[in-house]
């Protein structure tokens, strides 16, 4: 089934607009301008004053998306932590509050954990998973299915972008249930996130561009991924999804963090790759590729349209996708990370589906 493809990982990563479209469709309502969240879900985040998001990996990089939504369009206060750090911390808990654990296995064994040591703290449990049969989906309160179906490569690709989708109708729904955000608005958000697919197909033709610039990065030995509000958590996405299946050693920061430390790495032979959709923070991230420039270094800018037309002279490489709604960035901002670390790894010889020393699931701790 993967022939055409060569790989499970690149087979995925093209399933993402199909997957998609059926990730949303279990959680938008009919006629598509609503969204409809499973009996029991009512009122789950009306008279509550924080939620938690607890995860592994690319889930928990998936909530850390996840928080900026729930923050904007619902005005939740989100605590968000990596499930073996979670279950660890003397958190002061408020019985009633939600509690939400990502994964696509739905056996991860520290989220499981942290899924157990919220529930007797007296939080309702919440799980957005892949696997409807797994553990995690039997203990929950509430299940929010990803349909992303089977997914066989070791780096997660389809149940990331399935797990930013649930996470983002989750928030719209907490924003309508706290009444934070307006009929008008709801319908604006669910229109944009119901064009995510057509937009991920478009972003899937960059393909051999993409292919160009990792033949480029896996000269490297490093590399840096910066950007700011969610395209922070992409960027640590982009260097996970790159270190784990080429083992180039890479790293995520926020933009603004540049300065503070990791410019000291910054020469002509570092690339850094710029997620920059033309929003609000555009201007300044591209003010931290500046000093990137200015370094000599080698800015890879991810951008759409408009931030095509803005950007500064200076990039070694330019990848422009088409313009779309901020709450759609991250969802299709993605594909390309994905298929750069994909092609990398191909330029390296790396065993992409099976990266050494990783396993599908983490059943211990
Ligand atoms: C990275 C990756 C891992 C998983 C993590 C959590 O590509 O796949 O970081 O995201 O092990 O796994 P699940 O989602 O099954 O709990």
């Amino acid at each position: 089934e993967k022939a055409e493809h060569k790989h499970y990982m690149r087979k995925e990563i093209f399933e993402q607009p199909e997957a998609l479209g059926r990730t949303l469709a279990q959680h938008l309502g009919q006629p598509g301008l609503t969204v409809a969240l499973p009996a029991g879900t009512a009122g789950v985040f009306r008279d509550v004053d924080r939620l938690s998001i607890t995860a592994c990996g690319t889930a928990y990089l998936a909530g850390l998306v996840g928080r900026y939504w729930f923050e904007r369009y619902a005005g939740l206060p989100v605590d968000i932590d990596i499930a073996s750090e979670f279950r660890y911390r003397d958190v002061p808990f408020r019985a009633g509050n939600p509690a939400i654990f990502v994964s696509q296995s739905g056996e991860t064994a520290d989220t499981l954990a942290s899924l157990e040591f919220a529930r007797a703290r007296g939080q309702r449990i919440l799980s957005i998973v892949n696997v409807p049969t797994s553990t995690m989906a039997r203990a929950s309160e509430i299940v929010l299915p990803t349909v992303a179906g089977p997914e066989i490569g070791v780096a997660s690709t389809k149940a990331f972008t399935c797990q930013l989708a649930t996470l983002a109708c989750l928030a719209i729904a907490a924003g309508r249930e706290r009444g934070t955000l307006s009929a008008e608005a709801e319908a604006a958000l669910v229109r944009g996130l119901a064009n995510t697919p057509r937009a991920m197909t478009t972003a899937l033709e960059l393909e051999p561009a993409v292919r160009k610039i990792a033949h480029r990065v896996a000269a490297f030995r490093s590399a840096l991924f910066i950007g700011r509000g969610t395209s922070y958590p992409l960027a640590l996405e982009g260097a996970l999804k790159l270190k784990e299946v080429s083992y180039i050693h890479a790293e995520g920061y926020a933009a603004g963090e540049l300065k503070h430390g990791p410019i000291a790495l910054i020469d002509k032979d570092f690339p850094v790759v710029v997620i920059a959709p033309g929003d609000a923070s555009f201007e300044k991230t591209m003010s931290n590729m500046q000093e990137v420039i200015a370094r000599e270094g080698r800015p890879i800018l991810i951008t759409d349209q408009k931030g095509a037309s803005l950007a500064p002279q200076g990039r070694w490489e330019t990848l422009v996708l088409p313009t779309m709604p901020a709450i759609c960035a991250p969802l299709v901002f993605a594909l390309p990370l994905q298929l750069l670390a994909y092609h990398a790894a191909l330029a390296l010889g790396t065993d992409v589906d099976q990266p050494r020393n990783l396993a599908k699931s983490v059943t211990v701790e």
